[in-house]
């Protein structure tokens, strides 16, 4: 029997950071059609809630963490896939404040499948000790407390739940349960009585939502989903956390506990590899400048040895990007935890890294409008590593010795990326910057377009002259479109 004939294929979008890329906004630019596919679904395929995706539509802000960001977008049918590890009384809670804001969630466009593994309450408390812990000796990860490293452990240790054995009530849950509060009791402390009571509240909770969850979205094996809608069109995979977090080949082990490369939508869906469009594999990065939330080796760190809310007299260039967003003050915070986020010079051997072992065909490069120029006039950008005084080549496990590279910076000026500005017409230093990324990552790699604000549609064609949408304007021998910012 060989492999079936498809019409259609999936198409990933993948960090190539450290997370909070802007792909959030990124998947919605591509499944309104800003490339001229029209995509049938969109899978969150790996991480959990650990992941947050900001998008600012119709005046509105929305914030997803377990449900894919196409559930935005009309028309769209959206799938937690089993690679997923949910937490379902979150899940509820996220689906609430989304309906709250107008968004339609139903069994016609949320599909969740069973197999998905669940995060306990207990996952969650342990994931809190273990990290009070760590921090008094100065090892903590700076997770997410989420409970996704000990999820991942119950996974591995082959005695994890999930929805499926909650719907079940096969008692898997209550075992495991238990066996954590001998774990934490053995190993950190005695629990006390209002602790007790704490975890049997949230189970029960977690119990009730997984009940109300089967009724508003539907439940399906991800394999199965992903054929029947790539009859009728291509599929968004829509990648949680960036190439740096990845627990194989990212900076272990200051890392998320799953997989963020291009090969986590396998594992995580269970569809044949054949499936994937090869063709179609979009990075996403920020296009002046990098961050890193939490723990972790970050050698273009702007203000080295600083953590927190950088101050406008001692770190002016940390602090106006930490506040770069138009919508907000201190913008550059993790959408889960609110923790602000460190702030790097770009970072263009560690972008090449990402790029050529992701397999992207098509980069995508946000936030080009930020910062403001009143805040800053020339950015330095890293162009190399040293390691023991030798220059790092590309051939090497760049992420084995981020901890101790020294970074090369060139300096460039800077001047953010206009809106409604075709890109020839673009100030001179971003089409040099743009160069300088472009010629590093060689001709293999095509940059669409790049992302020029925080709203859906607010974007530039770098590459692509598409024709779809947009008002279609002359620009030298080819036909450009800029697709008009939405309002709201
Ligand atoms: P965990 O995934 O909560 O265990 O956190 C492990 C590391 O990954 C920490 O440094 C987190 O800050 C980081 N991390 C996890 N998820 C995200 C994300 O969605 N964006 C940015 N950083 C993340």
């Amino acid at each position: 029997m060989g492999q079936k004939k498809l019409k259609h294929f999936v198409h990933l979008l993948l960090g190539m950071s450290f997370g909070d890329e802007g792909k959030g906004k990124v998947v919605i630019d591509l499944l309104q059609g800003v490339l001229g596919t029209k995509y049938r679904a969109c899978v969150r395929y790996n991480g959990g809630a650990n992941a947050g995706h900001t998008i600012f539509m119709d005046g509105k802000k929305y914030v997803t963490h377990q449900i894919p960001s196409g559930i935005l977008v009309p028309g769209v049918a959206n799938l937690i896939a089993h690679g997923v590890k949910v937490n379902p009384t979150k899940l509820l809670s996220e689906m609430e404040d989304l309906k709250k804001l107008g968004v339609k969630i139903n069994n016609d466009n949320l599909f969740v499948d069973p197999a998905a593994h669940v995060v306990l309450p207990t996952h969650v408390m342990m994931d809190i000790l273990s990290e009070d812990r760590a921090s008094t000796v100065g090892q903590e990860i700076g997770s997410t407390k989420q409970g996704m490293k000990q999820v991942a452990v119950s996974k591995v240790g082959r005695e994890s739940v999930r929805l499926h054995d909650v719907l079940m009530g096969n008692g898997k849950l209550e075992k495991l349960v238990s066996d954590h509060i001998d774990f934490i009791q053995r190993n950190y402390r005695p629990l006390l009585q209002e602790e007790f009571d704490r975890i049997e509240k949230d189970l029960a909770a977690l119990k009730d939502s997984v009940k109300i969850l089967q009724h508003i979205a539907t439940f399906v094996d991800s394999m199965i989903f992903i054929r029947e809608m790539l009859e009728e069109g291509p599929i968004l995979g829509e990648g949680a956390q960036g190439f740096g977090l990845d627990m194989d080949h990212g900076t272990y082990p200051f890392v998320t506990s799953s997989n963020s490369g291009s090969g986590a939508f396998i594992e995580g869906t269970g569809v044949p590899f054949q499936w994937l469009d090869l063709e179609h594999v979009f990075g996403v990065a920020k296009f002046w400048y990098e961050t890193r939330v939490g723990q972790g080796p970050f050698p273009t760190d702007i203000s080295p040895g600083v953590k927190g809310w950088y101050t406008k007299e001692e770190h002016p260039l940390a602090y106006a990007i930490q506040n770069a967003g138009e919508h907000e003050e201190g913008s550059e915070k993790g959408a889960t935890t609110q923790r602000p986020r460190q702030v790097g010079y770009f970072d263009l051997p560690f972008l090449q890294y990402a790029v050529e072992r992701s397999g992207v065909t098509h980069l995508i490069l946000t936030k080009a409008d930020r910062p403001r120029e009143e805040d800053c006039k020339k950015l330095l950008v890293c162009t190399g590593y040293r390691s023991d005084g030798s220059l790092v080549g590309p051939d090497e496990n760049l992420m084995l010795m981020f901890d101790s590279v020294e970074p090369e910076y060139v300096e460039v000026a800077f001047v953010p990326a206009a809106r409604d500005v075709l890109f020839d017409d673009q100030p001179e230093p971003v089409r040099r910057h743009m160069r300088l990324i472009k010629r590093r990552l060689g001709e293999g790699v095509e940059v669409p377009f790049m992302s020029v604000g925080p709203k859906p549609g607010q974007i530039v064609y770098v590459d692509r002259a598409p024709s779809v949408g947009g008002t279609l304007m002359k620009n030298g021998a080819e036909d450009r479109i800029i697709v008009p910012s939405s309002e709201g």
